[in-house]
C-alpha cells in the first residue's frame, strides 16, 4: 500500500502593534526558546532595527556594515542580495533556534523597500516547508514598509495589547492594516489572518479587567484566553539577554508562554 507523508505548514507570525514597548519582543524571544526546547525548529526573523530579539537570543549585538563589509543580517538579505541561507545563523545556546539578526542597518533598508511590499515574502518562498517547523518574526514600532513586508510575509498575525493604553483604537488600526495587506498588498490573499489579540502585561488591577472587557466587546473571538501577566523575572530575562526558562522557569510568566504554546497549538 502506498504511504502518503504530508509534511507539517511552515507556519509564519508576525507580532506586532504600531506601537512601541507593548511586549512584542519578550514575547517573540520567550515563545521561541520555548518551542525551541519542544523539538520545534523554529526561525526567528528580527525586522526591527532596534535589533532586541538579535541581542536576546545571541547575548550580543551583530556587527554592522563597514568599508566592504556586509554581516549576515536581514538587512544583507533585503538590501545586500545575499542568499537566505547565508544569513540565517544558530543561536548557539538553544537547540532547534535560528536567526536571522538584525542590527541599525536595517533602518535604511525601510526607505529602499517602500516599493517592494512583497520582498521578504518572496524571500522566505525559498526555504523549503520541512525546513523550519515555524517562523516567527519581530517587528518594531510603527507602520514602516518594514512592518507591511512583515505582515505580508505572514501567515498569521498576533495583535499585541497592553491594558490601558487606547488600546481598542489600535487593534482596529492592525485590523484594517492587516486587511490592507491582504486586500491591497496581496491582491485578495486569503493571509494573513489575524490570529488572535493577545494581553501582556497584564496586572490585577481594574484597568486590565477593563481592558479584556472591552476587547470582547469590540472584537468578539479574537482574545486569546492566554493571558501574559506583569512579572519582573519576564523583564529581568531579557534584560540579562535570556529566556523566562532559564532565569524563573516555575514562574508566571513561564507558565503563561507555555499555555500560549499550548493555545496556538504551535
Ligand atoms: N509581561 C511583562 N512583564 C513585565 N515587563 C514586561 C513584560 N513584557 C515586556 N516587559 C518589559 O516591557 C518593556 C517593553 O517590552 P518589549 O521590548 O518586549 O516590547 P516591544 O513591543 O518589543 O517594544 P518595541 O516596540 O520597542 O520593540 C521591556 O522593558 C520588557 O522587559
Ligand atoms: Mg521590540
Amino acid at each position: 500500500m502506498h504511504r502518503v507523508f504530508i509534511n507539517s505548514i511552515m507556519k509564519r507570525l508576525v507580532f506586532t502593534n504600531d506601537k512601541g514597548g507593548v511586549g512584542k519582543t519578550t514575547t517573540v524571544a520567550n515563545l521561541a526558546v520555548g518551542l525551541s526546547e519542544q523539538g520545534k525548529k523554529t526561525l526567528v526573523i528580527d525586522m526591527d532595527p532596534q535589533a532586541d530579539v538579535t541581542f536576546a537570543l545571541l547575548g550580543q549585538r551583530a556587527p554592522e556594515a563597514g568599508s566592504g563589509y556586509l554581516p549576515p543580517t536581514i538587512h544583507s538579505l533585503l538590501i545586500g542580495h545575499y542568499p537566505i541561507e547565508n544569513v540565517i545563523i544558530p543561536a548557539p545556546r538553544y537547540p532547534n533556534l535560528f536567526l536571522i539578526p538584525a542590527n541599525a542597518d536595517l533602518a535604511d533598508a525601510a526607505l529602499k523597500l517602500s516599493n517592494r511590499p512583497t520582498r521578504l515574502r518572496h524571500l522566505l518562498d525559498n526555504l523549503s516547508e520541512k525546513d523550519y517547523d515555524l517562523i516567527l518574526i519581530d517587528t518594531g514600532k510603527g507602520l514602516d514598509p518594514l512592518a507591511v513586508n512583515a505582515l505580508a510575509a505572514s501567515d498569521e498575525v498576533i495583535i499585541m495589547v497592553t491594558p490601558g493604553k487606547l488600546e481598542l483604537d489600535a487593534i482596529g488600526r492592525m485590523q484594517e492594516h492587516v486587511r490592507l495587506v491582504r486586500e491591497e498588498v496581496l491582491l485578495h490573499a486569503s493571509h494573513p489572518k489575524i490570529r488572535g489579540i493577545l494581553i501582556t502585561q497584564a496586572d490585577p488591577y481594574s484597568i486590565t479587567r477593563d481592558t479584556i472587557l472591552r476587547i470582547m466587546e469590540h472584537f468578539p473571538g479574537l482574545l486569546l484566553s492566554s493571558i501574559i501577566p506583569k512579572n519582573n523575572d519576564l523583564q529581568k530575562a531579557i534584560g540579562r539577554a535570556s529566556s523566562i526558562f532559564e532565569i524563573a522557569p516555575g514562574s508566571k510568566g513561564a507558565l503563561a508562554y507555555k499555555t500560549l504554546i499550548e493555545e496556538l497549538n504551535l
